[in-house]
């Protein structure tokens, strides 16, 4: 006999959009899933993209306090106005934490309360684990391929015994990376995380070594995960204080896989002013 678990395909998908970035680095006085793109808030994008894949079946938001209510029903009469039944996979909204990881674990327990209500028609009769992609709400460019590619390897048959495997997309590191000593650590430090201000105030630094590329890649998102491996990590992350960057850190920190998938450069994310200008280009490029 084979040791080997069937594939899950047509099990539930999920996908958890973060959207409760506050959108400080923006700098334009409103979340940044709410900056309007290509005549749309730029969340509604990544929600049609789920919506639109076939395997997707549910779709769960995540908000910035006080922003839930009233934009959110505006973005999604947009968008059953254009996408028709296929609007009928949001499910439902949840506001988010003060740290992207907070609300990727609050969007997951939306997910667990949603199933439990059983309120969820595409939650189907198969018994298979459902799977979870997190995505930002900031990469609103999501290749629909790149989800099939997720799910690909999220529902690849694998050894009844096999620890969880959480799946990524990755793009190669393009530039050269050099490791700087700067006068004023703090300040560095806040750069170092995209504060734009910080950066721009950091003075002149040093550079102490190359740091090489050669194994090195950048993580996007949409991440997949089977769902009940990704709601244990978030709560035990959150109980033990541990912060990761991503979903997968947490699975790192547990032990757990983590398997690439090739990432795209279209799959670009809004940090700064100029990114829409980008983005907005690379939309009009697509249309
Ligand atoms: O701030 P950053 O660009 O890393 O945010 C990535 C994504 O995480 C964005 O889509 C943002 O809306 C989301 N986020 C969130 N809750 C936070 C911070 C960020 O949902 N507290």
């Amino acid at each position: 006999m084979s040791d080997e678990a069937s594939g899950q395909a047509g099990g539930a998908c999920w996908a958890v959009v973060l959207a409760a970035g506050s959108g400080e680095r923006l700098g334009i006085g409103r979340p940044k899933a709410f900056v309007p793109l290509g005549g749309q808030p730029l969340l509604y994008w990544s929600l049609r993209a789920f919506a639109r894949h076939e395997a997707v079946t549910d779709l769960v938001v995540v908000t910035p306090p006080g922003w839930d209510e009233m934009l959110l029903k505006e973005i999604l009469a947009a968008f059953s106005e254009q996408m028709g039944p296929d609007a009928e996979k949001i499910r439902g909204a949840v506001t988010g934490g003060a740290k992207r990881q907070a609300s990727s674990r609050l969007g997951v327990e939306a997910v667990r309360d949603l199933r439990a209500e059983g309120s969820c028609a595409a939650e189907n009769q198969t018994g298979v684990e459902p799977v979870v992609l997190v995505h930002d709400a900031a990469r609103p460019l999501v290749p629909l391929r790149m989800i099939d590619d997720l799910l690909e390897r999220l529902w690849a048959p694998r050894a009844v015994d096999a620890k969880p495997v959480g799946v990524i997309p990755v793009v190669p590191v393009a530039d050269t990376l050099k490791e700087v000593a700067w006068p004023d650590e703090q300040l560095a430090q806040r750069a170092g995380v995209g504060d734009r201000r910080a950066w721009e105030q950091v003075g002149h630094g040093s550079v102490a070594r190359t740091v090489s590329r050669d194994r090195l890649w950048q993580a996007q998102t949409p991440q997949g995960f089977p769902f009940g491996p990704l709601l244990t990590v978030h709560q035990e992350a959150a109980a033990q204080n541990y912060l990761a960057t991503d979903e997968a850190g947490l699975f790192e920190w547990n032990g757990w896989a983590i398997e690439t998938v090739p990432g795209s450069t279209a799959n670009l994310k809004v940090t700064y002013p100029e990114d829409l200008a980008l983005l907005a280009h690379a939309m009009a490029e697509r249309v």
